[in-house]
């Protein structure tokens, strides 16, 4: 899921209110995560930054690799998953990987709405930060805190908490406070092999969930950003020598799981394009658009960057968000290459009926990046089944139309499955190669200089078809649209 645009409003606006209610009754501090604030202090020199950091700290860089579950199908789970451990003596945590935000949150024992169950097939756990002997709470005087709020918070005063709340694009938020706690990975020692490893990081306790992340049936236990800002996982890792600030996924919409790593693939190669400067998210820069062959004739303004431009690359979104300038060319164009079709609504998915291999009938869709990059999406992952030789496209129509309104595209899932996608945040590139997913990859150990072979993994995931799901999905990113107008 991605961070909210124009979250810096609301949230100071939201940190005026609960400051005022919460501060007599239990005497925290609330704050707001604001997440724009903290980009605009973000400077180029943060890599070396921490080149210079890992140095002085000697070479610990390990390759790590997530267990990961979950498929990106619409009508079935639509997110994917990674399994990860947390507090001493350790649990077992399901997160959603999403490289669209920039904290790990978990659900806290002390919140009354948070999911306790899922018909994903995990087992969820709430994080009591009490049984942890290794827990210890992050108070707004501490550096974490001054510095993800770009200062001391008014009204710090020592041993108060420092909270968060993260409000993302879909409508959902959380909040919570920070905790401090061992975190446990599988260090890549050998050739499908690994050996435990831990870290100490700084994480929410969601005490409060709202939107689909309170009341969805397809819960899993919290998320995990992994942004490049210096609050995710990664940085934090990177920041005390353990990684390098580099990531893949191979999200496998066939199988379900896929792989994740942190490290340096060394195969196969990706082809890369340049990751847009000090944005919010992992932002490119899109060049042209061809539908079966034919380039889209669309304005140059919709490819620019900036705050409410440009590309984001999103593995915590399922479907393909694209701004209506866009998405009527490129569904006119679609219908007409493809078979004669009767449209319906399905909730609000364009829909018909069709028998036989979609591959065979619909044109593919190629978008073309910075650096003479292309990535293809084939008809089997912009279209999903909901039923029997029902099906549905997978762009969603993100509204708005004017050259000033926000004119974000954004590839989910549905997009990058069945790809190998490569975040390199040190070179500032992303690049992706069409892979499959189940097979394995391989990673250089940075410690000893050894390459070795990493293999997919499928967790577990109950599977279910329905309907119901595709309307959730459908009603997160309808809240997410009206909240960009409201904002606006
Ligand atoms: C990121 O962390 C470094 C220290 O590790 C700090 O000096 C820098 O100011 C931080 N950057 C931001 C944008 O908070
Ligand atoms: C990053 O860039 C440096 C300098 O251009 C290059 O030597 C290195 O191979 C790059 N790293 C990766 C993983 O491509
Ligand atoms: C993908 O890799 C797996 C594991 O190596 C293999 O069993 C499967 O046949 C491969 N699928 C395709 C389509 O090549």
């Amino acid at each position: 899921m991605w961070v909210m645009m124009d979250v810096k409003k609301w949230a100071l606006s939201v940190l005026a209110v609960l400051a005022v209610v919460e501060l007599g009754c239990v005497s925290a501090n609330v704050v707001s995560f604001e997440v724009r604030h903290k980009f605009a202090g973000r400077d180029r020199n943060l890599s070396s930054m921490m080149a210079h950091d890992v140095s002085r700290r000697g070479r610990l860089l390990s390759a790590v690799d997530l267990d990961m579950g979950g498929n990106g199908n619409p009508s079935d789970a639509g997110l994917y998953f990674a399994k990860i451990w947390l507090g001493t003596p350790p649990k077992d945590y399901y997160v959603q990987v999403d490289t669209g935000s920039d904290i790990l949150w978990v659900n806290s024992i002390e919140c009354d709405n948070c999911p306790k169950k899922s018909d994903i097939g995990v087992e969820l756990t709430l994080y009591d930060p009490r049984s942890s002997s290794t827990s210890s709470y992050v108070h707004c005087d501490q550096d974490f805190c001054t510095s993800t709020y770009d200062g001391l918070l008014p009204g710090c005063k020592p041993n108060l908490q420092c909270q968060y709340n993260v409000a993302y694009g879909d409508g959902s938020s959380t909040s919570g406070y920070f905790v401090k706690d061992t975190i446990q990975f599988n260090r890549v020692t050998g050739n499908l092999q690994a050996t435990v490893t831990s870290g100490s990081v700084i994480f929410g306790c969601g005490t409060k969930q709202s939107g689909d992340l309170g009341s969805s049936t397809e819960a899993v236990d919290g998320i995990i950003g992994f942004g490049e800002s210096n609050t995710s996982i990664i940085s934090q890792l990177a920041a005390a020598g353990k990684v390098k600030r580099i990531f893949a996924h191979c999200l496998d919409n066939i199988n379900g799981g896929g792989i994740f790593t942190i490290g340096e693939i060394v195969s196969p190669k990706v082809n890369t394009t340049p990751m847009v400067p000090k944005q919010q998210h992992y932002n490119v820069v899109t060049k042209k658009i061809e539908v079966g062959g034919d380039v889209l004739d669309l304005p140059t303004y919709v490819f620019g960057t900036g705050d409410k431009k440009g590309t984001i690359i999103d593995s915590g979104t399922t479907l393909a968000l694209i701004p209506k300038v866009i998405y009527d060319p490129l569904m006119a164009k679609i219908l007409n290459k493809g078979p004669k079709l009767k449209l319906q609504m399905v909730e609000e998915f364009s829909c018909f009926q069709f028998n036989g291999n979609v591959d065979d009938g619909f044109p593919l869709v190629k978008f073309y990046f910075e650096g003479s990059v292309s990535l293809t999406v084939y008809p089997h992952d912009y279209l999903f089944a909901i039923k029997e030789n029902m099906w549905c496209f997978g762009w969603v129509n993100g509204g708005l139309q004017s050259e000033d309104s926000n004119n974000i595209m954004l590839l989910g899932d549905m997009v990058l499955s069945n790809k190998l996608v490569v975040y390199d945040i040190e070179n500032q590139t992303i690049g992706w190669t069409e892979y499959n997913c189940s097979s394995s990859i391989k990673v250089k150990d940075e410690m000893s200089g050894a390459v070795y072979t990493v293999g997919a993994h499928i967790l577990s995931s109950a599977s279910s078809l329905t309907v119901g799901v595709a309307l959730t999905l459908l009603s997160i990113l309808t809240a997410f649209i009206a909240q960009l107008y409201s904002l606006n």
